[in-house]
């Protein structure tokens, strides 16, 4: 009946949102979603600051803003990323760091342009990267990161306009970039003259190992755009993200953001800005990270007591997923439908792959269920996979 644009064709929608109808049966123990953890979330302070912004300022932060951001927040965000912002870089507020992905895309990608994306990767970026008509080649993803010799090949092969990668934890396998490939990965990059996206939303997630630079703090070309976000450290529903790029892709971001909703929300920024300023940032978040820590170790050591030997899992260090890897022979999918019929969910790893295939492999939050029901929801999953083998 509708003209579509000829772009959404073969577009269908996260398997996870469709799976979403599901986690609402009662006593199912999901570990499918991807969402921090409610519980976590600073309400009561976060109530306290909009109230007094609200009546302090309500005149300004009520009116329309600058699409850049406000100003003050800029100032507060350049400050603290100051080590890796360089001369000829800027920052724009983002309404989160998924509106950087869609405008990357949109000011880069021409109808076919080969991107390369990690293999597997975050669902929602491929789907942003499909509706942008790019061309998705992918490169393998190795325990410390990116496969660095893959991505030479591949960009010899394809010239592809740009890589996007998340380094750290990323989501769905929990992998992080070790130190050295991410100086090769932008050395390749810069040789090749192809841009980097470098995704980053859960670095300071981290609950052992060492923090890493980001890309971007390599980047003396103006090749690497950095997408931070405060979804994951305060809360997804303030929709607050930004990017760092240089000053001529930010000017693109600039009209973009000008036709996809002119500003992010005064109210949610300045309440982030309040935030950051009094202080509760910090602490806050390494209460958060005290409290995935442990929901980590349960799943990862519940998932090392219920799973079958020749189940492989990664070994976050942070972020919110733990990736697993069954024995060949064994269809996650098949997995998934027993799993739910006894009341316990997870996420199929083939959709995170742009090109398919890897049918024996699962993706599991710990950032949402409770202590007990990782314990017994992994269990659960252990016999059954158990029965698969
Ligand atoms: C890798 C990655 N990038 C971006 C996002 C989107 O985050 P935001 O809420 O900042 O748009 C997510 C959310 O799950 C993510 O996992």
């Amino acid at each position: 009946m509708y003209r579509f644009a000829k772009r959404f064709d073969g577009v269908g929608g996260s398997e996870i949102r469709k799976i979403f109808g599901l986690l609402a049966v009662p006593d199912m123990i999901s570990f499918a979603g991807g969402n921090p953890s409610p519980e976590l979330f600073p309400e009561e302070t976060l109530a306290e600051i909009s109230e007094e912004i609200i009546a302090e300022n309500g005149k300004s932060v009520l009116q329309y803003g600058g699409t850049l951001g406000v100003p003050a927040f800029i100032e507060l965000l350049k400050y603290r990323n100051e080590d890796i912002m360089k001369e000829t870089d800027d920052l724009v507020v983002l309404s989160g760091s998924s509106q950087g992905i869609d405008f990357f895309a949109h000011t880069m990608i021409e109808k076919g342009d080969v991107i390369l994306a990690e293999s597997p990767s975050f669902l929602g970026a491929l789907q942003t990267f499909r509706l942008a008509d790019a061309d998705i080649k992918t490169v393998s993803m190795q325990p410390d990161g990116i496969d660095t010799a893959e991505l030479e090949e591949k960009i010899k092969q394809y010239n592809p306009k740009f890589l996007y990668t998340i380094p750290t934890f990323q989501n769905p396998s929990g992998i992080t970039m070790s130190g050295q490939k991410r100086q090769k990965v932008y050395d390749t990059c810069e040789k090749y003259g192809v841009l980097i996206l470098e995704d980053d939303p859960y670095a300071e997630l981290r609950y052992s190992g060492q923090p890493l630079e980001s890309i971007k703090s390599y980047d003396q070309s103006g090749i690497v755009c950095k997408l931070a976000s405060f979804s994951k450290t305060i809360s997804p529903g303030l929709r607050v993200g930004y990017a760092i790029a240089h000053k001529d892709i930010i000017a693109k971001f600039n009209l973009l953001k000008q036709g996809a909703d002119v500003h992010t929300s005064n109210l949610t920024q300045a309440m982030v800005m309040e935030f950051l300023k009094r202080g509760y940032y910090d602490g806050h978040v390494k209460m958060l990270c005290a409290e995935y820590k442990k929901q980590r170790d349960a799943m990862c050591g519940a998932i090392d007591k219920y799973f079958p030997q020749d189940a492989v899992r990664t070994d976050p260090e942070g972020g919110l997923f733990v990736w697993v890897t069954l024995p060949e022979k064994v269809n996650a999918r098949e997995v998934f439908d027993a799993c739910v019929a006894q009341k316990v969910a997870f996420v199929v790893g083939p959709p995170f792959f742009a090109e398919g295939g890897h049918e024996n492999t699962l993706r599991m939050n710990f950032s949402m269920p409770t202590i007990p029901d990782i314990e017994k929801g992994v269990e659960r999953m252990g016999q059954i996979i158990r029965e698969f083998v």
